[in-house]
């Protein structure tokens, strides 16, 4: 679907993305400073949002969304780099970055494990790191429902894992929470890290 995803990808999103994704991404992204890394940028709906830092890498592995993505970059108002690269094995040298930015992408990632490695590896120490992710949920009658639905789920969304517990990967990954704030009864997170 790679081809097709990023059209079907955005008008299937608007309605959300009109609503409280917004005032989400205004927020989370009003708090990055100086040397930006975003991991898995799409279709550049991040991009409009950044404000008064020094740059921004984007990565994405997606060709059609990264040319997707040329539309977002003339309204951006800070200097943002797009490059095609996989958040498994980045491009950058250790210590490069000041924070990390992921938005609705852990789920997709094939090896979340391997990634987190690598943003630590290109983090300066003490970089913040902050997701917007949907994840497991927290009631068992609806965590059952997210691992039935995970199997069709994930060969329409172009491998988007609907369970996947991405805050316990986090602390697998050795990275300290400093904040968790759910949206929508919990599907949706936004949390604040420290690498
Ligand atoms: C659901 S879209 C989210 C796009 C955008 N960040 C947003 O907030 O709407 C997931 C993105 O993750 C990207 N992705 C998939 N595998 C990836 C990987 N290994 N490394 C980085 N990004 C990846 C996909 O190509 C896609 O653009």
């Amino acid at each position: 679907m790679g081809n097709l995803f990023p059209y079907v990808y955005d008008f299937g999103m608007k309605p959300l993305e009109k609503g409280r994704f917004y005032t989400i991404r205004k927020e989370l992204l009003s708090k990055v400073k100086g040397r930006v890394l975003e991991i898995g940028s799409g279709s550049g709906i991040n991009f409009p949002f950044y404000r008064n830092l020094e740059r921004v890498d984007a990565i994405e592995p997606n060709p059609s969304m990264i040319k997707k993505s040329r539309k977002q970059l003339e309204k951006a108002s800070v200097p943002i780099f797009c490059h095609e690269q996989k958040a498994e094995q980045l491009l950058f040298p250790n210590q490069t970055f000041d924070y990390v930015v992921s938005t609705l992408v852990f789920c997709t990632i094939p090896n979340p494990e391997a990634a987190l490695k690598e943003i630590i590896r290109v983090s300066k120490p003490n970089a913040t790191f902050y997701f917007f992710e949907h994840v497991k949920m927290e009631n068992a009658g609806l965590a059952k429902t997210q691992d039935l639905l995970t199997p069709l789920w994930k060969k329409i969304c172009d491998g988007c894992h609907l369970n996947r517990n991405t805050i316990e990967i986090i602390k697998n990954a050795g990275l300290q929470i400093k904040e968790i704030k759910y949206y929508y009864k919990g599907l949706f997170i936004m949390v604040e890290c420290t690498i």
